[in-house]
């Protein structure tokens, strides 16, 4: 079965393409089961995941300052704990395990996606209502 996405869609194109690319990747090692398949796919998902919240994070912070988002703060901290939590993830679970992979979905993927449907889906309105106000 696929994993639907279209319900954490925020309209906002960028925003949508990352989102996405971090959900098809928590779907891989989902079902990968406990495999060589999902042996190789951790370190990579983890990797994966402390470039993308540093980058993501920042290209969505860079947009709330752009157009003065009221919900900076909030959102912003958000942000913040989850690379504090990224980081202490991948401290705790430098190799492979079913176990982390499990804490893996339970901690990160839970909290990710929360964010976007609370936080990410709240901001992209925001975008998109600015950027057709300015066309
Ligand atoms: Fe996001
Ligand atoms: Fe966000």
């Amino acid at each position: 079965m696929k994993f639907d996405t279209t319900k954490y869609e925020t309209g906002v194109i960028w925003q949508d393409f990352q989102h996405k690319q971090l959900i098809d990747l928590f779907g891989k090692i989902k079902q990968a089961g406990s495999d060589d398949r999902e042996k190789s796919l951790f370190p990579y998902t983890t990797g994966f995941l402390a470039m993308y919240v540093n980058h993501h994070f920042t290209l969505e912070e860079e947009y709330m300052a752009k157009y003065n988002y009221p919900d900076t703060e909030v959102h912003t901290q958000k942000h913040k704990a989850f690379i504090e939590e990224v980081k202490a993830f991948r401290k705790e679970h430098r190799e492979y395990s079913a176990k982390a992979v499990g804490d893996l979905i339970v901690r990160i993927e839970d909290l990710i996606l929360s964010h976007i449907l609370e936080n990410d889906q709240k901001l992209g309105k925001f975008i998109l209502g600015k950027e057709h106000a300015g066309k």
